[in-house]
């Protein structure tokens, strides 16, 4: 049977209508005990009564002489059609079978031989004899519908609680088991589940659960075409139809990252999700070699079974190990020993939190997947010979050094006039201390890990559980924030406070102005920004609607924005007059390795934003007043969603300057769409201030007296022409540039930074590949010099737009 299935498979999503597009097929509105048989090679097709599905017979595309009958959209993706139901999915038919009703009244898709291929049962009633299709897409026959046998599909409005068939996929490997659990091919643990089970999909976009539980896709409220799919990848999709593009978008889907699927890889291989464009490749681990496309095999067998050697893997968790059995409190030797002590232990997983979970992987490694929120370290055992140099496998060991750590405690600058030896000693102390702190933190940092794992896999469009975002009365704001007289920021979006919840968490209000649309709208776009949860976003704990008035209630982020850390320009020269305030004020000196962790935090996160929420989020007003820093220094971005709660002629009349002036990509002064590679621009020249030290356009005004004067063309001269580095560090910090220890990283991020600068939104790359670009993990070929924009391809008005927009100081910032 599953060769068969296989079969339509490959090819249901591409199915060709080249009969029925030579000739227009004849219509009917209903299928009766008068019409003879009907036949796969007659052009006739069966309609709902506005034509929006049609059911009948449709030839496989990779086997023009099998058909099956089906239903699916009338007159939309016309030479792929979205088939929603099928009859005979597993029993394609040739052209010699026939849909008939026989005199007894009884319905039959048969085929020459005589077998009956649909119904299941004998579905007879004497008094209802026509089969006809209901405008929702509900195929009737008698007190038999479609409805109730779904396959792959669920149609808005259709009862799923009916339903008498468990929704799979079309390969037949996924099921949506009770309506509520994703199960791979009957393995007992679901990879998702949806807690509740699904009642039913509107038109609108809400899909409803019981215990009045919801989703809710991404258009929520729009009218369109939706279907909800389980896909043959395992993923549960709702989809809604483009009419401009004549195509389908996915406004939610039960799983984002795809590794988390069960059988997306085989035997022994670590599923890895690219989240740029949201594929999984499979990788074997060290010691191991492809034995098919998607599995792996060991190089060197496991024979001396009392001397094996462990592989230390961070991030990768076998979540189907056979046989897997957890002990607790064990130490990590101990839980080698029983892991030698089995002689069909493959490995172990070991938990440093404290109860030391040993969990031991007997027999085989099964739906591996590399993870940031996995909790334990994979120890993988191999034969004592084994030393894999060479392991397609390296993903475990960049995210350790580069993700928001733990607490680092700064010094203050060294200062210049003092002995360079002295400098030394100051900064090998800042890293060693650096060093300690971070084993020392390591399992705080897992902890925290673990919350925001829990995050990272929810960040999907479901509602949030009751009291996660919180209504606030406008009373209660007004009281935390004492009468809103602490004002920490102002920028384009309103004016932001500080206050204190009654639960005693600090939070950062912001109230905005000029906001489009009612209250469900308010409601709406909220929902969806505090639905997104990463690691380096700010999170939104709250809001209020109350009259006219809109409040954001913010997490508080003690330090600050990046601003006041790296344009700290009188550090320079220390002037020892300071008084204590000017001296209480100064912020700590960022540290090249925090400048890169800050970078690479913030392109996850713009990442995040721009890919794995399905609404692609333009934060449109990247720059260092937005980036806020934790306790730890890891960095927040702030503002994300919110150019979206605009008024719509706001963003019309204003959008090409809505953004802070001297971080806007060319495309603002030109007569071309903003896209997510405009945030990228105003990424790069972020990343080219962190380096520097300076702003982009406080160097224009200041050093070099020029309108020709172009920082990126500048700075790229400086690395790639002269070799000469040091000339764009930041002063203040030049001095702990140690070229073997930081090369590599600040070659990355100017690198990088010259790549997302291209003056051509189309040859920066994605945010997800900055990300990348900025970790290590993929090369980076040499940049081509940026270009300047605004002085010789535009008319003069344009270069007057963009020199007075350099004038004006930008403050935008959610706290001091
Ligand atoms: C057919 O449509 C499906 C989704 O509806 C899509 O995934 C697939 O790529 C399309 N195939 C072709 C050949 O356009
Ligand atoms: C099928 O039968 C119905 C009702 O008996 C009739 O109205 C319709 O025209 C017939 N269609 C065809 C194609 O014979
Ligand atoms: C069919 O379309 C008409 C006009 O567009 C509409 O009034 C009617 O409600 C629709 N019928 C169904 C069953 O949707
Ligand atoms: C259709 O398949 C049947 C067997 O199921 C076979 O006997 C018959 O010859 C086939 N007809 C055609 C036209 O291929
Ligand atoms: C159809 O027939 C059944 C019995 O065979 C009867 O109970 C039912 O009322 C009939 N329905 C209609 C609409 O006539
Ligand atoms: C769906 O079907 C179930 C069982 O037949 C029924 O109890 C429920 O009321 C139906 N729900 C809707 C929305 O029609
Ligand atoms: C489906 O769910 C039921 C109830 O939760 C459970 O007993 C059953 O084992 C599940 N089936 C599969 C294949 O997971
Ligand atoms: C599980 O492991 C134990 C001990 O290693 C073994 O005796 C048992 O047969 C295993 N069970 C299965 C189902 O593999
Ligand atoms: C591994 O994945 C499984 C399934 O997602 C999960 O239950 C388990 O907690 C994970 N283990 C670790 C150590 O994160």
């Amino acid at each position: 049977m599953y060769p068969l299935i296989f079969f339509i498979i490959l090819s249901i999503s591409n199915l060709h209508f080249s009969k029925s597009q030579l000739q227009k097929p004849k219509v009917l509105s209903s299928f009766s005990i008068s019409n003879s048989s009907w036949t796969p090679t007659e052009n006739q097709i069966l309609l709902s009564p506005n034509s929006t599905f049609a059911a009948g017979f449709l030839p496989l595309p990779s086997s023009p002489n099998l058909y099956t009958f089906s239903v699916w959209y009338y007159g939309i993706t016309e030479n792929n059609a979205t088939i929603v139901w099928t009859a005979n999915y597993d029993s394609p038919v040739n052209s010699s079978a026939s849909l008939i009703i026989k005199p007894t009244g009884e319905l039959s898709l048969s085929t020459l031989s005589g077998k009956n291929l649909w119904p299941s049962r004998p579905v007879s009633r004497r008094n209802t004899t026509a089969l006809i299709l209901q405008e929702s897409g509900n195929l009737v026959f008698g007190d038999w519908a479609s409805f109730d046998y779904p396959t792959t599909t669920i149609l808005p409005n259709q009862n799923i609680t009916n339903a008498k068939r468990v929704l799979s996929s079309m390969n037949g490997k996924f099921k949506f088991n009770e309506s509520k659990e994703l199960v791979y091919n009957g393995d007992p643990d679901y990879y998702w589940t949806a807690d509740n089970a699904f009642l039913k999909v509107d038109d609108q976009g809400r899909i409803s659960k019981e215990n009045f539980q919801s989703f809710i896709s991404s258009d929520l409220g729009d009218q369109k075409l939706r279907r909800l799919t389980l896909d043959e990848d395992g993923n549960l999709r709702l989809y809604s139809y483009d009419s401009s593009l004549d195509q389908w978008a996915t406004v939610w889907q039960a799983v984002f990252n795809l590794c988390q699927i069960k059988g997306t890889c085989g035997a022994n291989a670590i599923c890895m999700y690219e989240t740029s464009d949201s594929s999984t490749s499979c990788v074997c681990p060290p010691g191991f070699k492809k034995s098919s496309h998607d599995s792996c095999e060991r190089k060197i067998p496991l024979t001396d079974l009392k001397n094996s050697n462990f592989f230390r893997l961070e991030y990768v968790n076998f979540t189907g190990a056979a046989n897997s059995s957890s002990i607790q409190d064990l130490t990590l030797s101990d839980c080698q020993a029983k892991c030698l002590a089995e002689d069909n232990c493959q490995g172990f997983q070991f938990k440093y939190d404290g109860k030391n979970d040993c969990i031991l992987l007997m027999e085989r490694l099964d739906y591996g997947l590399w993870s940031p929120g996995t909790e334990t370290v994979m120890f993988l055992r191999v034969d004592s010979s084994e030393t894999d140099e060479n392991p397609e496998f390296t993903g475990m060991t960049t995210l350790m050094e580069t993700a928001c750590p733990v607490t680092i405690k700064l010094p203050l600058p060294p200062e210049e006039s003092r002995a360079t030896t002295r400098n030394i000693v100051i900064i090998t102390t800042i890293f060693a201390a650096e060093l300690i702190s971070g084993i020392f933190f390591f399992w705080a940092f897992l902890k925290k890990y673990t919350k925001y794992r829990d995050m990272a896999w929810t960040f999907g469009l479901e509602v949030m559980p009751a009291g996660s975002l919180k209504k606030f009365s406008y009373a209660e704001l007004k009281d935390a924030t004492k009468n809103f007289s602490d004002v920490i920021g102002k920028g384009g979006f309103g004016t932001v406070y500080k206050g204190v919840l009654g639960d005693g968490r600090v939070v950062a209000v912001k109230a905005l102005k000029n906001v489009a649309g009612g209250d469900a709208d308010f409601w709406a776009e909220v929902n969806i920004i505090a639905r997104m949860h990463h690691l380096n976003l700010v999170r939104l704990w709250g809001f209020c609607t109350e009259k006219n008035r809109r409040l954001l209630v913010y997490e508080h982020v003690p330090n600050g924005s990046l601003d006041k850390f790296i344009f700290q320009r009188d550090l320079v020269n220390l002037d020892l007059d300071e008084s204590p305030q000017e001296l209480a004020d100064r912020k700590p000196v960022l540290d090249w390795n925090i400048r890169y962790r800050i970078a690479l935090g913030v392109a996850r996160a713009i990442a995040y934003l721009h890919e794995e929420c399905l609404e692609w989020v333009l934060h449109c007003d990247i720059k260092p007043e937005n980036i806020l820093l934790g306790d730890d220094f890891c960095p927040k971005v702030s503002d994300f969603g919110l150019a979206k709660l605009k008024k719509k002629e706001d963003i019309v009349t204003k959008s090409r300057f809505r953004g802070t002036p001297g971080y806007l990509a060319p495309e603002w002064l030109r007569p071309e769409p903003i896209t997510s590679k405009s945030d990228v621009y105003s990424f790069g020249l972020v990343l080219l201030e962190i380096v520097a030290g300076k702003r982009n356009f406080d160097q224009q005004n200041s050093e070099v007296d020029s309108h020709e004067w172009y920082f990126p063309s500048w700075a790229f001269d400086k690395v790639f022409k002269e070799m000469n580095v040091d000339d764009i560090l930041d002063p203040i910090i030049k001095h702990s540039y140690d070229s073997t220890a930081h090369f590599d990283m600040v070659n990355r991020i100017v690198k990088t930074a010259m790549w997302c600068l291209q003056d051509r939104a189309e040859n920066r790359p994605t945010m997800g590949k900055v990300a990348k670009m900025l970790e290590g993990t993929v090369e980076i070929i040499e940049p081509k010099r940026p270009t300047i924009f605004f002085i010789r391809d535009e008319d003069d008005k344009s270069i007057n737009v963009a020199v007075s927009m350099t004038q004006t100081q930008p403050i935008d910032t959610l706290s001091k």
